[in-house]
């Protein structure tokens, strides 16, 4: 695991007070490190804080250890290829270092202010960022990229409807029911599976695509896991409209645009036991700004945008998120979603005909 110690001996092994002279356009020195994330994981996430004359930039560094994922690859991409089309949602990219000690990379970016712990989340600070997630889903929507921008994403960024991922996705539904036998065979588990174990069963020999229209909907770059600890903004006073930025692009690939709605309302309503009273009123409100936004970019949904998002919810969750949870929880793990999966999945898929 990394140290400070380590990232003041790398920072003066590499040089890069001048590298970094360079690109900020100038002279800097290294003050203070702060460890953001250090776990065993196979990520660590420093900020550190640079002196130039006066002024103090802060800077974060991403340590990506080897064996690299497949997911920290597109991370970088997203920073070292994508960065032209998306510069104005995400932060800057100041150095990349390759092969730091055992192969690591070492990825300093612009230091940007998460959202959270400047403002108490409220339902309709969503509302607010809303309308940048719509400016950057246009952006790709359906490819309409030039052929020189299309390049960028040659190779690296994953696609939804790759045959690896319909491999994928098809080993996961696979395995949900497996895991799903197992649970019943838990007596504890079993009284929260029993209730969804027929109609789930059903449903999953349905897959892999549950929802034709989660597709035909769209599909552009997501960022693919926007919840708010991964969103930032650095003015927060406009009531209307935040000028959003992204962190954390791990899981960005070319997929159904509704999906990052998912993560953002419905995965924060299903954390949220207060706010799940005025769920309907807080999903409709989002959507609708989120489907009038699209409008502005040419972008028109031919099915009701509420319905989307629930295809959407329900597509992710059956061909991923359940697995997921019911891994956790026959791990000896707590899910706090496990249950309202079960109870969304029959609820939902009645109203939308999946049994
Ligand atoms: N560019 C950045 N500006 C400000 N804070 C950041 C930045 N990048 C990461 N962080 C902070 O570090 C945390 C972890 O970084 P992140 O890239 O999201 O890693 P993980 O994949 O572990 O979620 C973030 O939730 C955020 O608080
Ligand atoms: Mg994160």
């Amino acid at each position: 695991m990394t140290s400070k110690k380590e990232i003041n001996s790398q920072w003066k092994h590499y040089g890069w007070e001048e590298k970094f002279a360079g690109v900020l356009q100038k002279p800097v020195t290294l003050s203070e490190i702060e460890c953001l994330k250090n776990s065993r994981d196979k990520t660590s996430v420093w900020k550190l804080t640079l002196n130039s004359g006066s002024e103090t930039v802060p800077v974060i560094l991403k340590i990506f250890q080897q064996p690299l994922k497949e997911n920290h690859l597109v991370e970088m991409n997203m920073y070292r290829k994508a960065y032209p089309v998306f510069q104005e949602m995400m932060p800057k990219m100041i150095w990349l270092e390759s092969d730091v000690k055992n192969g690591e990379f070492w990825l300093f970016t612009e230091c940007l202010e998460p959202v959270r712990g400047q403002i108490k989340l409220r339902p309709y600070h969503l509302e607010r960022m809303i309308p940048t997630v719509a400016k950057f889903h246009a952006l790709t929507f359906k490819n309409r990229l030039s052929d020189k921008q299309a390049t960028l994403f040659d190779s690296w960024l994953p696609r939804y409807e790759s045959k690896e991922l319909t491999a994928e996705r098809i080993q996961h539904i696979e395995k949900t029911k497996e895991y799903l036998d197992l649970a019943m065979q838990d007596p504890d588990l079993r009284k929260v599976v029993e209730p969804a174990y027929d109609i789930i069963k059903v449903i999953l020999g349905k897959g892999p695509i549950f929802f034709p229209e989660v597709i035909e909907a769209g599909q552009c770059l997501i960022h693919g896991d926007l919840h708010i600890h991964n969103i930032c903004c650095q003015d927060t006073s406009d009531e209307h409209n935040w000028p959003v930025q992204l962190i954390d692009w791990e899981s960005a690939k070319y997929a159904p645009c509704w999906y990052d709605l998912v993560v953002l309302v419905e995965l924060l309503i299903d954390f949220r036991g207060d706010w799940q009273k005025k769920e309907d009123d807080i999903r409709s409100r989002c959507v609708d700004i989120y489907n009038k936004e699209m409008a502005k970019y040419g972008i028109v949904f031919k099915e009701d945008p509420v319905k989307l998002l629930k295809m959407n919810y329900l597509q992710r969750v059956l061909e991923k998120r359940l697995l997921n949870h019911l891994r956790r929880v026959l791990n000896g793990e707590k899910s706090l979603l496990l249950k309202r999966y079960l109870e969304k999945i029959v609820v939902w898929g009645k109203e939308l005909n999946l049994y």
